[in-house]
């Protein structure tokens, strides 16, 4: 394995492979690896996917777990799309937070930019019960199959964005919920270890830890195992 790989899968913790860094190679950004632009490349060779109200399960525990000034982290949120459907669905909930993190700093700024075109036919049906929500604007495309939606007063909202790597610890302390799906499984064993005790860390006592259906259990006495609907998650007994 070359040095720059080796570099890359201890960075991020992903289980990259050589044809994962040939774009990066190309874009001769090899030399870039300190950790300041590892958020820089990122968007390389890492998998963005996301949509809205993807994991809705997940989101309907978060809405259900969330009181006023509730705190949630929304851990690898890609371009933003969970945590503007969290918003959406927690709307009538006053002085909440919801902090979206990525490891890339390009995804951050689509997730920044507020702005989506919206073509799946769930996401855009679930939109439908959300459309006169005043921070969220719905324009439909001339085809009928698309639809532009722009989410404003993102601040009023108690939403922040930013950049931040799983394998330096957690964003911050105290979060009453931690959301983190689709992320650990792009990890190597090692990677998907460290990333979790940060998400563990970033709860607070009494907290929750919503993972991937996929991530490893967690096998300590202060963390009690939990299902509602299906939905298994964590709570930080102290
Ligand atoms: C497939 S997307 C999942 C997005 C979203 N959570 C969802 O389920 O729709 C995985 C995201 O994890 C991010 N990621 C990968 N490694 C990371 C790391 N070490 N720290 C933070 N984010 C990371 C990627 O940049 C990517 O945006």
């Amino acid at each position: 394995m070359n040095h720059i790989l080796e570099d890359l899968i201890e960075k991020t913790g992903l289980d990259l492979d050589a044809n994962s860094i040939d774009s990066l190679q190309k874009e001769k950004e090899v030399q870039l690896l300190s950790s300041i632009n590892i958020h820089k490349v990122a968007h390389l060779f890492t998998n963005p996917e996301s949509y809205f109200f993807r994991s809705l399960a997940h989101l309907e525990l978060v809405k259900k777990m969330s009181t006023e000034k509730t705190r949630i982290w929304f851990a690898g949120c890609s371009t933003g799309q969970e945590v503007y459907s969290a918003s959406l669905m927690l709307s009538s909930i006053s002085d909440k937070t919801l902090v979206g993190t990525d490891l890339s700093s390009k995804y951050i700024e689509r997730a920044l930019s507020g702005s989506f075109f919206v073509f799946r036919k769930s996401e855009i049906k679930s939109f439908e019960k959300y459309k006169l929500l005043p921070q969220c604007h719905l324009s439909t495309n001339k085809n009928k199959k698309s639809v532009d939606v722009k989410f404003s007063s993102i601040k009023r909202e108690g939403i922040l964005f930013d950049t931040h790597n799983l394998m330096d610890g957690p964003y911050s302390e105290g979060f009453d919920i931690v959301f983190c799906r689709n992320v650990l499984l792009h990890m190597t064993t090692s990677g998907a270890k460290k990333a979790l005790a940060s998400l563990k860390d970033g709860v607070k006592i009494g907290g929750l830890l919503i993972p991937g259906d996929t991530d490893p259990n967690i096998f300590e006495d202060n963390w009690e195992r939990k299902k509602h609907n299906n939905v298994i998650f964590w709570k930080k007994k102290w």
